[in-house]
């Protein structure tokens, strides 16, 4: 774990630290959700989001035992929604392994999210500190607002690439920028410290989702765990979707393709044909790529070369995954 991205030796360290707490954090007096919430946390994922928690603790006095709760808070969360993700879109494969919706039927996997999310905030109720359910607070709320919004406007193809930024930035930026915002706050470090750690965080969520949307057109089941075209056949219209919808010399047939709430497996394949004959792909990995470079202009006066150093690494990785 952690090893998929270069980070300082101290940060991964603490990460495996990280995965231990984390193991035990959904102990409960449930066989099922121990069951359920352990093959969840046990199927990995990059714990990119305790990492930010880490490395933005670096900013102040870096106290691993102060971090903790944050970092493991912030995986949780995160597990919860895609727990919850999988149920709404139905999804059989997560990294690489079935998802509880698949393993353990649906009702079980909505009390699986519901259990890791509420253990997610009996981490944060650890802090005496309001400020940490404050910038929280705001992030819950945007996670389901930005998941209504992709249920509302799947199969949309009336809607603007600045309603797609809106819904990445809830679904995904939000929860990237207050992992920077805790991990500053809990070392002590000072508001505008905190306020360009959040920034940083806000524009690398940005271009990490755009860059997963990249990866649902053209990656690799076997380095994503996820299946490719899923976006397509559940109607969320991506990036790349919105610039082959432009460019392309058959947007029509684009446009009634990704706009069919009934689209087949082949026809999913189609459209994701069209969209590789475009420039699209390039198109937005271009965008991502600008996300990363604003979010290292966020973060250009830190005079604290290691955290720079790993803050601009994470940047690379995000848009460099599974190259
Ligand atoms: C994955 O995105 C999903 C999210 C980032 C957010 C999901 C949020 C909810 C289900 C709301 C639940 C909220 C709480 C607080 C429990 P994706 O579908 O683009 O990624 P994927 O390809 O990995 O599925
Ligand atoms: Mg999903």
């Amino acid at each position: 774990m952690g090893s998929l991205y270069p980070i300082s030796n101290r940060i991964r360290k603490d990460l495996k630290k990280i995965e231990e707490y984390l193991k035990e954090s959904v102990a409960s007096d449930s066989f099922l959700l121990n069951e359920t919430s352990l093959e969840t946390l046990r199927a990995g994922g990059k714990r990119l989001r305790p990492a930010l928690v880490l490395i933005s603790g670096s900013i102040g006095a870096y106290d691993i035992d102060k971090l903790i709760p944050a970092a493991v808070s912030v995986e949780l969360i995160h597990t919860a929604t895609l727990v919850h993700d999988d149920v709404l879109d139905g999804a059989s494969l997560r990294r690489g392994f079935p998802t509880i919706n698949t393993s353990h039927g649906r009702s079980a996997a909505i009390s699986t999210g519901d259990f890791i999310f509420g253990k997610a905030l009996a981490y944060l109720a650890k802090y005496d500190d309001p400020r940490v359910m404050e910038a929280m607070v705001p992030t819950t709320l945007a996670l389901s607002v930005g998941e209504i919004q992709q249920i509302k406007t799947a199969y949309s193809i009336n809607q603007t690439i600045d309603d797609y930024l809106t819904k990445i930035k809830n679904k995904t930026a939000s929860l990237f920028s207050t992992c920077c915002k805790l991990g500053s706050l809990v070392s002590g470090a000072k508001e505008e410290e905190i306020e360009m750690l959040g920034l940083y965080g806000e524009n690398l969520g940005m271009a990490f989702q755009v860059y997963d949307d990249v990866l649902d057109v053209s990656g690799k089941e076997s380095s994503t765990g996820k299946s490719i075209g899923t976006d397509l056949r559940d109607g969320t219209l991506t990036l790349p979707v919105f610039f082959a919808m432009d460019e392309s010399s058959q947007r029509d047939r684009l446009r009634k393709l990704v706009g069919n709430k009934n689209i087949s497996y082949e026809e999913a394949k189609e459209a994701l044909e069209i969209i590789n004959d475009t420039e699209a792909l390039e198109r937005t990995k271009n965008f991502a790529r600008l996300c990363v470079e604003k979010s290292i202009e966020a973060v250009k006066n830190i005079n604290n070369k290691e955290l720079f150093n790993d803050l601009e690494k994470i940047g690379k990785f995000v848009i460099d995954r599974y190259n």
